[in-house]
């Protein structure tokens, strides 16, 4: 081989490993990861928070012209948050300014990100892809609070039909639940209740969902709340009126989680 083909050949070397050596620096010193496209999350329209564990967040945001949903999420620090983006109408970009995070929201597919909030304060949201005459309004925020529980986090308006509101009467949830994230002296308020992560008496916990609503309304003895009385029995419920409750106290949950 000629001397100088040598060279270039050794140069050419050396530079892919400098090339593989930043990216592992970027990878373990900087925490920069490759956000991913997930194929097995269906695009979903409609955005929330549910809380996966102690510290574990999982955010679905829809991004539209010209806003994201949910606009603002409010997570105590040391929160792990896995993100699902996707979009509603166009092209859309997201960026949590102060984060790692910088993603494509493409109509008709599902991109992840993960980041953790170590620290209090504001993270704005921005939109960093053209998508029409408002693109550079379209923002929302992460704000990080010491405290901040999912049911505060937004003061959204329970909206419980006329019949699942006589429902709850009838079998006197009302007397004990709330259903606008106020006062749980006596019993969790039903806002934003779904998806939250319930540690009971005994000490195991789960997060709630459909088959823990419907034990909880059938056998309230089973498992109890940490902190809370057991619910009093409310004697047999017609099984279509578990399931309109169960369906209500899932759409509170969202409503509190927007
Ligand atoms: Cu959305 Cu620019």
């Amino acid at each position: 081989m000629e001397t100088n083909e040598k060279r270039i050949f050794i140069a050419a070397i050396t530079l892919l490993l400098v090339f593989f050596a930043g990216l592992a620096l970027a990878y373990r010193a900087y925490g920069v990861r490759i956000p991913g496209c997930v194929t097995d999350v269906r695009p979903f329209d409609e955005g929330k928070v549910v809380q996966r564990g102690e510290h574990q967040f999982e955010v679905q945001m829809v991004s539209r012209m010209w806003n994201f949903e949910p606009q603002e999420v409010v997570l105590p620090p040391g929160s792990e948050v896995t993100l699902y983006l996707s979009s509603a109408d166009v092209v859309h970009g997201m960026q949590i300014l102060g984060t790692n995070v910088n993603l494509m929201a493409i109509p008709g597919t599902v991109n992840l990100a993960t980041v953790t909030f170590d620290r209090e304060g504001e993270f704005p949201v921005v939109c960093h892809e053209y998508c029409g005459a408002k693109h550079q309004s379209m923002a929302g925020k992460f704000v990080i609070r010491e405290g901040a529980t999912l049911a505060q986090a937004q003061p959204a308006p329970a909206a419980v039909t006329e019949k699942v509101g006589a429902l709850f009467d009838e079998y006197l949830c009302l007397s004990c639940h709330t259903l606008d994230g106020s006062d749980e002296e006596v019993a969790p308020s039903l806002l934003g209740l779904y998806g939250k992560l319930q540690t009971f008496a005994d000490g195991s916990s789960a997060v709630v969902d459909d088959a823990y609503l419907r034990d909880a309304i059938v056998h309230p003895e089973k498992q109890v709340v940490a902190g809370y009385d057991p619910m009093p029995e409310v004697g047999e419920i017609p099984e279509e009126d578990v399931r309109a409750m169960v369906d209500a106290i899932r759409q509170l949950g969202q409503q509190g989680a927007r």
